[in-house]
């Protein structure tokens, strides 16, 4: 596979685009299955985004509907058809029910694109690890197949077990690219 990813080239690559949707379409690690989104994926996204304990940390940001988690569904979906990667629905290993979300997707950032690292798990799932142990694998696929995107979680600052989910990934701490809303965490970035 190329190394040279960028998003212009990729538009234009479809050939690197199914390579990166092969590597990243399913990835299993020790307890857990990561597999690309599927549009009937909306229930399960509804039952996480929609459940004020996954934002209690940030109460605004609660899915008020299902047809709002689905139509963030469709343009999570609508990126893993353009750029073959995106957030994973998160299974544990060898069952069907999704106790999670996350993974990375590019987004612009401060006028650059980066591979964004998410996490939101039910409460169900919490205190188990699973989060780092997804997202140590986002990590590791991005570093190697997208080496060209800065890997970066925002993470906000009343929000300690997110904090603690950056760094088991191996993110380093950007103190320096801090906002107001969140304190960074990143891998690739150069000042
Ligand atoms: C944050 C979240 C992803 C963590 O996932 P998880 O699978 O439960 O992660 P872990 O089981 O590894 O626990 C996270 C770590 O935070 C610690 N932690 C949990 N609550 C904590 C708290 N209130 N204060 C300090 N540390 C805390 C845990 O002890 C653990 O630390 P350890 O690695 O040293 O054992 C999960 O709780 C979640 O989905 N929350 C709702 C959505 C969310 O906040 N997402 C992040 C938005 S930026």
């Amino acid at each position: 596979m190329s190394d040279t990813y960028t998003p212009q080239d990729q538009q234009h690559q479809p050939a690197h685009r199914a390579a990166l949707a092969a590597i990243f379409g399913a990835q299993r690690t020790e307890r857990l299955a990561l597999r690309r989104l599927r549009a009937d994926d909306g229930a399960a996204m509804f039952a996480i985004h929609g459940d004020p304990a996954t934002y209690r940390h940030k109460p605004s940001s609660v899915s008020p509907s299902l047809a709002d988690s689905e139509e963030t569904l469709r343009a999570w979906l609508r990126q893993w058809e353009a750029e073959g990667f995106g957030y994973w629905a998160i299974t544990l290993a060898g069952a069907q029910e999704i106790i999670g979300f996350g993974g990375v997707r590019r987004m612009v950032w401060r006028d650059r694109d980066i591979a964004n690292i998410y996490y939101r798990y039910m409460p169900r799932a919490w205190g188990h690890g699973y989060a780092p142990e997804m997202a140590r694998r986002a990590v590791a696929l991005a570093r190697a197949h997208l080496p060209r995107l800065p890997v970066v979680a925002r993470v906000g600052g009343v929000n300690p077990a997110s904090q603690r989910v950056a760094e088991r990934a191996g993110l380093p701490r950007r103190a320096d690219l801090d906002d107001d809303e969140y304190l960074i965490y990143a891998l690739g970035w150069d000042a």
